[in-house]
């Protein structure tokens, strides 16, 4: 029987066209998926960078990217949605924290959502959702493995209000004022 890493992979060679975000997800979450096999399959790809949270590409195509995500205490994503591109992912070790926003005016977002992910949690997203992600742990890595169909080349990312968004992950209020501008292939980090 292939594992968790093969069927996935298997699943996004195959693609002649976007994946359809709810069998990746059914991929994602099958009961046969374990984190701790994953983490050894992938070791090759658990880099991580003290300037900021690593992308790690595992393998690519027109309609998919694989990347194992590594992120150190406190690091973060910038604000982003993915313009084309649907996305889903699993935390493999580690909490993971997701804000997502929602746009008020054009340029204009704010966030309306807080939420914690755990170890073998599986997130899927759709191309127009802008959200962040964060590992806000004082001491424990995060890895994350992201796919995302098609492969996504450009991305809009949106200033953020810092003050603002920490006072929205402690108390949920919701008051930044967010201006985009747009993205292009991804750097090792960003
Ligand atoms: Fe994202």
């Amino acid at each position: 029987m292939p594992g968790s890493l093969d069927r996935l992979q298997g699943y996004l060679a195959r693609l002649d066209e976007q994946a359809d975000l709810a069998r990746l997800e059914a991929i994602l979450t099958d009961a046969r998926v374990r984190d701790d096999l994953l983490l050894r399959d992938l070791g090759c790809y658990c880099q991580f960078c003290d300037k900021a949270y690593a992308r790690n590409l595992v393998c690519e195509s027109r309609w998919h990217q694989l990347y194992v995500m590594c992120w150190r205490p406190g690091q973060a994503s910038s604000v982003h949605d993915h313009r084309g591109s649907a996305c889903a992912f699993r935390v493999l070790t580690g909490e993971c924290t997701e804000v997502r926003f929602e746009r008020e005016d054009a340029g204009v977002v704010r966030p309306v959502s807080s939420v914690v992910y755990e170890t073998g949690f599986v997130c899927a997203t759709e191309d127009d959702d802008i959200h962040m992600i964060a590992n806000r742990s004082a001491s424990e890595n995060l890895v994350t493995l992201h796919c995302y169909s098609p492969a996504l080349t450009t991305w809009n990312e949106y200033e953020t209000d810092d003050a603002a968004l920490g006072s929205f992950l402690r108390t949920a209020a919701c008051s930044p004022v967010i201006a985009t501008r747009t993205r292009g292939a991804a750097p090792s980090t960003s």
